[in-house]
């Protein structure tokens, strides 16, 4: 139930431990005007830091009888949740509000095999809303939606649960939803030196973007039923490690070194792994999701994947290359959905994201 600081020198709910549940929302501006934008998230920032400590928004849930309150009130008695609140500006955020993009951010090319739906891609603002308790992600987007009203609205959004990729790696390794433990190599928390190369931007960044980082979100459907009818050996050569333990092939033990030519040459593990790719490497902080049935008799499920790296060309585009091209796994996944956003650094008492940017 504790809580996590809103202001600091990152960013919290990049390098922080991944909670939960996570309740992420892409917006829409229906503005141009800097001024409005700016009111909103200097708005959006003080009402982070009441509902991060686990405060009501604003003058709270009740109050003045004749108008509807500042806070919705379902958080009411939760405790903080370890809630974080990370926020990003898509590519089309800087051409709406005619701002200069950074050069870190930029479209991602079409990989083979998307079929990304618009409805459920990009987006000028994205929040990523993390917690322990679903109802205190929820509510913090809800209230954010509320005072965004005539500024900015949702364009999609996305529930997860069941943290994919951990970034404690003394704690039991979460498993996605095809079985696999999943996160095992990922950056740890405290590793600040491989946070500092792979993960935050530093001096060939704007101003505003030092300490940020970049964001890669991706909806990835599981076609769960052809997987379920896979064999046991089948779903291991695909990731090249084994199932239970998460071994990789050539050792017993999880976190036993990956040694690369004893991966199935066109393993998951193989293809992703920085050794093949020339040292490319992201923070992954995803969930799975399972949005009800899509009507054919399957289920909608999937892993809502989400990626930070300092440099995009240096991180998620280098690796989905090569696993688009050749991945064994693609037989039973499909991107459909997309967003790529670049988060300022830090937040400091009193100010929001991207103050200098948009004074
Ligand atoms: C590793 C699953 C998509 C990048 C892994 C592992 C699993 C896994 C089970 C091994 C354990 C670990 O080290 O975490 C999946 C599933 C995906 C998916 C089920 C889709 C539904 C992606 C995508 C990327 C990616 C889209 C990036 C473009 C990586 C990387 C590693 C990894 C970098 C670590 C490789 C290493 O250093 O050994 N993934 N993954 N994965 N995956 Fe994925």
């Amino acid at each position: 139930g504790q809580s996590i600081a809103f202001h600091g020198s990152h960013q919290a709910g990049i390098a922080t431990p991944v909670q939960d549940r996570l309740h992420f929302a892409a917006f829409d501006l229906s503005t141009d005007s800097k001024e409005d934008v700016a009111t909103m998230l200097k708005a959006w920032a003080a009402a982070a830091a009441q509902m991060t400590e686990a405060k009501e928004v604003g003058g709270g849930a009740t109050g003045a009888e004749l108008a509807p309150p500042d806070d919705t009130g379902e958080a009411i008695g939760l405790p903080a949740s370890r809630l974080t609140l990370t926020v990003g500006f898509g590519p089309s955020f800087f051409d709406k509000l005619k701002l200069p993009k950074p050069d870190g951010l930029k479209e991602l090319p079409h990989f083979p095999a998307d079929k990304l739906d618009p409805a459920r891609s990009g987006g000028d603002i994205c929040v990523q809303a993390c917690a322990d308790d679903p109802q205190v992600a929820v509510h913090a987007i809800r209230n954010l939606v509320r005072m965004g009203f005539g500024v900015a609205s949702i364009r999609w959004s996305q529930l997860g649960f069941g943290k994919t990729s951990s970034t404690t790696p003394d704690a039991q390794t979460p498993r996605n939803l095809m079985g696999f433990k999943d996160g095992t190599d990922n950056i740890a928390a405290t590793d600040e030196k491989k946070l500092d190369t792979h993960v935050w931007v530093g001096d060939e960044g704007p101003e505003w973007m030092r300490g940020g980082s970049y964001l890669v979100a991706r909806r990835i459907r599981m076609h769960i039923e052809t997987w379920d009818r896979t064999s046991l050996k089948e779903q291991e050569d695909i990731f090249g490690r084994t199932k239970r333990e998460g071994a990789p092939y050539g050792g017993t033990r999880e976190h036993d070194p990956v040694v690369l030519d004893k991966l199935p040459i066109d393993s998951h593990v193989r293809l992703a792994h920085p050794d093949s790719l020339s040292g490319a490497t992201i923070l992954r902080r995803g969930y799975s999701f399972t949005d009800g049935s899509d009507g054919l008799g399957r289920l909608d499920a999937g892993l809502f994947f989400l990626a930070y790296q300092r440099d995009l060309e240096k991180g998620f585009i280098p690796i989905q290359r090569a696993l688009a091209a050749k991945d064994t796994l693609n037989e039973y996944i499909q991107h459909v959905g997309s967003g790529v956003f670049a988060c300022p650094g830090g937040v400091s008492p009193g100010s929001f994201w991207g103050a200098s940017l948009l004074a």
